[in-house]
């Protein structure tokens, strides 16, 4: 294990740590990837559009971060491999994944094809498998932390999304799975199930509508959307040394939505 921090949230407690977000071009995995650039981490965001990962790692850089990228599919295993070979031949061994790669929309199962099924669940369930089995030989070992991103569809049914629900169940099956196979390695893995988190695409896809968003708040026992900043912290929290005994496990950042 490498020195723990006093101050868990001091600027320095990610310094020269090499970390690996897959989907970081957007959204909350941007957000978690910004954050780790703020505490000192070189970041290498993955996405499909290189564009997009241009427009985010320029905006990392220019806050005085250190941020490159790399273009991949997850769904496509070999190209998940190069990027992070990529990483790893730029910067060194890698201190911590971030599996947020996501798609979704919103369709009951009577208008979903099984290739539009099948496209969420390789997404979502077979890109992180992708993304965090192939980080494994190149993790920094004691030490790494993996990160998945989850949903409350995962423990929660929600109407028109059986598609994303499915995968979601599933990652946190393979979460809990890789802790359970890689902790004597030193290896820890974790998921962060982030709820409604405001300005993100995932959260705009699936309410669409004012009564939709009327009808959320009141579902939603904080009363609020989420802010990435929040998922951020907790994802800063997991990947630092402080969460050394913490694997395995599923963390709800919803603002107690799946309580409800
Ligand atoms: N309702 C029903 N089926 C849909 C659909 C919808 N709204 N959107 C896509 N599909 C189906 C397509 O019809 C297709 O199935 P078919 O071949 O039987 O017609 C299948 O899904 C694949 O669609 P395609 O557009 O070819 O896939 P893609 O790989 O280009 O895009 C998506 C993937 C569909 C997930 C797309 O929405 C995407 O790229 N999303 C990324 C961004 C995102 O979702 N962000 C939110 C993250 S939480």
């Amino acid at each position: 294990m490498t020195d723990v921090p006093t101050d868990p949230f001091r600027d320095d407690m990610l310094k020269g740590r090499v970390v690996f977000v897959s989907g970081g071009s957007s959204g909350v995995n941007l957000g978690v990837a910004t954050r780790f650039a703020e505490k000192g981490a070189h970041v290498t965001l993955v996405s499909r559009t290189e564009e997009k990962l241009i427009a985010a790692a320029d905006t990392i850089t220019s806050a005085g971060g250190s941020a490159d990228y790399a273009v991949a599919d997850v769904r496509d295993a070999e190209a998940v491999r190069a990027a992070l070979e990529l990483c790893h031949e730029r910067h060194g061994l890698i201190d911590v994944v971030l599996s947020g790669a996501a798609g979704n929309f919103l369709a009951p199962v009577n208008k979903l094809s099984s290739n539009g099924f099948r496209t969420v669940i390789d997404i979502d369930l077979i890109g992180t498998y992708n993304v965090l089995k192939h980080s494994y030989d190149l993790l920094r070992r004691p030490g790494a932390a993996l990160i998945s991103i989850s949903a409350p569809q995962a423990v929660r049914p929600m109407a028109e999304q059986s598609h994303a629900g499915a995968a979601k169940a599933g990652i946190n099956m393979l979460t809990k799975n890789l802790a359970l196979e890689w902790g004597g390695e030193g290896i820890r893995v974790n998921a962060i199930s982030p709820g409604y988190i405001a300005n993100t695409e995932g959260t705009s896809r699936l309410i669409d509508t004012p009564e939709k968003s009327e009808a959320l708040l009141r579902k939603i026992p904080v009363g609020r959307l989420g802010e990435k900043t929040e998922i951020a912290d907790l994802a800063l929290f997991l990947a630092s040394d402080r969460a050394a005994y913490i694997t395995g496990a599923i963390f709800d950042c919803d603002g107690g939505l799946t309580l409800n």
